[in-house]
């Protein structure tokens, strides 16, 4: 009867506590502040072993075809390079942004294919990582994950060469989104990948258009789609055209 007392308080003062930290909005939503350390070491085991669980059994196919590693840099540079980067690129605004931060693909090995895939596939709720499984089709995941096997200790130039060899974004449907990924000769438009040398079409440095200074105030829907004049004042960030 003791025990049945205590477990009954525990669990009130417990659901009490609780309630009190939901309810009193101790819990800070944004993306610029961190999880304490025991929340942060919570929910990465929950994502990890959630995704362990699902990953196992998943058979994985002969990975590193050349044919592969160049399907999966065309799509890898149209569509996770803003989060993940390139060889040879520092930050983006997505990538410094979002928290949970994505991580630095070119720079670390994934850990097994089988785990990519899944991460791939299903995405990672409540963090930017998107569902890839809703518009690509299992074959064009397993090159992504062959090519980020690949990836890391590639030369921006070896990148460049597989990205401009490969036919871009195709991957059989859900990819025709409203902008093209092509320039007119054919080429992928590796979003933000470029090295700068060709900047010229973009020119972070100068703020001679104006039209979307990250220095000013107004940043509304105007501004949002006038993307092609995109200018701000940090440096580092690599040039793009969308
Ligand atoms: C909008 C940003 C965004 C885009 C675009 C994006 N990702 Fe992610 N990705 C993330 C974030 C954020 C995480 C980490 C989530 C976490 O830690 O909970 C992640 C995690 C991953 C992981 C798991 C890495 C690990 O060590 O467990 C892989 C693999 C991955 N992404 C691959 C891709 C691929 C391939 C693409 C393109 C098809 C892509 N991502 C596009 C944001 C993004």
């Amino acid at each position: 009867m003791n025990f049945f007392k205590s477990a009954a308080v525990l669990i009130g003062v417990t659901g009490v506590a609780g309630a009190a930290t939901l309810g009193f909005g101790w819990v800070h939503p944004g993306a610029d502040e961190p999880h304490s350390a025991p929340v942060y070491a919570l929910l990465e085991f929950a994502r990890e072993r959630g995704i362990a669980v699902r990953a196992e059994g998943i058979e994985v196919p002969a990975l590193g075809d050349p044919e592969q590693l160049k399907r999966g840099a065309g799509n890898y540079a149209s569509m996770c390079v803003a989060c993940h980067l390139a060889p040879g690129m520092s930050g983006t605004e997505l990538s410094q942004g979002l928290y949970p931060a994505p991580p630095n693909l070119p720079a670390e090995a994934i850990r097994s294919p089988e785990n990519a895939f899944w991460v791939i596939k299903h995405g990672i709720k409540a963090s930017g990582m998107p569902a890839w499984g809703k518009s690509m089709d299992d074959p064009y995941i397993w090159d992504m994950v062959a090519f980020l096997q690949a990836m890391p200790g590639m030369t921006p130039e070896a990148y460049r060469d597989l990205v401009a060899s490969s036919d871009g974004h195709s991957h059989g449907g859900g990819e025709s989104m409203p902008h093209d990924h092509r320039d007119a000769a054919g080429e992928a438009d590796h979003h933000g990948e470029s090295s700068g040398d060709d900047a010229g079409a973009h020119d972070h440095g100068s703020h001679d258009h104006g039209a979307h200074d990250h220095g000013a105030a107004a940043e509304g829907p105007a501004a949002a789609a006038k993307t092609d004049d995109h200018h701000h004042d940090d440096p580092n960030a690599p040039p793009h055209a969308h």
